[in-house]
């Protein structure tokens, strides 16, 4: 779909952005696999989390799903059925990865598959250590991309060092852990976010997380309980930044996710002299949550890089678009791992950046970016990556001229009703 965007005078509201991906994805899993019911309020039903709903069904869990609420009839962690078609995770790499980790150990045939870019990105960062613990894998490129088979087997407790940061990696181990004798620990270069930690423990079961470790024993039973999905701070990041770059603007985003392992946003944006207010801290006793208000303001370039990139990985798309508005350079480094998300998001980012006339460099590791006066409407593309999507969207409102976003349906993989509170905000601030 091709979408016209044309300049604001300005973003003013209040919004409650939609539920987390991260934390709908594991209450749908961990539910699935769990004994008894789970309820989701909050849910997000982007395309990734229900293709995570068509997964399970087909292992033949009884979901209900309507808008942002879900009911999960669980089945305990031996009682999900031998599918009888491909599992289908779309566009969603949280879903292929942790559901690896899922079916490492359970005893049945399975295949999964998935869209175009799930078919670039790589699978043996969990196919390979899941392998070792017991589990018959195959793929393309000896199991390294989609389409993939898996059959579980009775896996082994085992330590993992992990080359990347990644929570899909972490994941993976632990839920491959969860039936096996034995111990099974996964050791980080940086933290990652911690929602599988934080969530199994809601479902009754014991992690330990020591430094850069995480382990659980085996063994553990999951039991039914009640989520609720915060807001997505990776969401609400475009509207922070909007905010903060589009002069005569003042957004506040209600209820927001700021479990400290996904806070890297916050941090950069404050460095960068962003004008935030964080009120209402709660819910820290499972995934804390907060009030943003972001208003318009000046910015300054600043470096980014090291044990901060896990925290705000996803973000670096629109964190590119503040940098081409902040005074002097900026530098984000130590993020090669943007080179396998829905996109090469160093690609897309600095390609699709150059087209508004914005000053940023590709390095082998991120990107330099300096501050360009005014960004000129431009002919762009998503590139199917729901993050380019919204981050040129924004781009967009801050642009001279017309704006052209071709794949723009790509943003209901996280964000269903992106277009539609742009569209709130500027209303709300042609009515003040
Ligand atoms: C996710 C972890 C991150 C993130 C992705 C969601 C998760 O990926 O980029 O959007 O839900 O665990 P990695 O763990 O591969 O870094």
């Amino acid at each position: 779909m091709l979408k016209t965007l044309r300049p604001v005078s300005g973003l003013r509201g209040t919004l409650n952005v939609p539920g987390d991906k991260s934390i709908s994805h594991r209450a749908v899993m961990f539910g699935s696999i769990a004994e008894g019911t789970t309820t989701v309020n909050g849910f997000l039903p982007g395309d990734d989390c229900l293709s995570t709903i068509e997964c399970f069904r087909k292992m033949g869990v009884s979901i209900e799903q309507k808008d942002d609420t879900v009911k999960i009839e669980g089945k305990g962690l031996d009682g999900l059925n031998e599918p009888t078609d491909i599992l289908d995770v779309g566009n969603s790499g949280t879903t292929i990865r942790l559901m690896l980790g899922i079916l490492a150990n359970t005893p049945f045939h399975s295949c999964l598959t998935g869209d175009s870019s799930i078919a670039k990105r790589p699978m043996k960062r969990v196919t390979g250590p899941l392998r070792e613990t017991g589990a018959a894998i195959d793929g393309r490129d000896d199991g390294n991309f989609v389409p993939l088979s898996i059959r579980g087997g009775k896996t082994k407790g085992f330590h993992y060092t992990s080359p990347v940061a990644s929570a899909q990696v972490k994941s993976a181990m632990l839920l491959s852990g969860l039936k096996t004798e034995g111990t099974t620990s996964v050791t980080e270069p940086h933290t990652s976010r911690d929602h599988t930690e934080r969530m199994l423990k809601a479902f009754g079961c014991e992690v330990e997380v020591s430094g850069k470790t995480a382990s659980l024993k085996g063994g553990q039973t999951l039991k039914g309980t009640h989520i609720e999905v915060p807001g997505d701070i990776s969401s609400a990041a475009f509207f922070l930044v909007a905010g903060a770059i589009i002069p005569n603007s003042e957004i506040t985003l209600k209820k927001v996710g700021m479990n400290p392992t996904r806070t890297g946003i916050i941090d950069v944006l404050k460095q960068m002299g962003a004008d935030l207010t964080i009120s209402g801290l709660s819910g820290e006793e499972s995934e804390p949550y907060a009030d943003i208000t972001v208003r318009t303001s000046k910015l300054n370039g600043i470096e980014i890089g090291g044990e901060i990139i896990p925290r705000l990985i996803d973000e670096i798309p629109i964190i590119a678009l503040a940098a081409t508005q902040a005074s002097g350079t900026t530098v984000i480094m130590d993020a090669a791992e943007l080179k396998v998300k829905e996109s090469n998001r160093i690609d897309t980012v600095v390609n699709e950046l150059k087209k508004f006339g914005a000053d940023i460099t590709a390095t082998a590791d991120g990107m330099i970016i300096k501050k360009t006066e005014l960004l000129q409407g431009a002919e762009t593309d998503s590139h199917g990556d729901h993050r380019i999507g919204m981050m040129l969207a924004i781009a967009a409102c801050l642009s001279a001229g017309e704006t052209t976003l071709l794949n723009s349906q790509a943003v209901t993989v996280s964000y269903p009703n992106f277009f539609e509170q742009l569209e709130q905000l500027q209303k709300e601030n042609i009515e003040v």
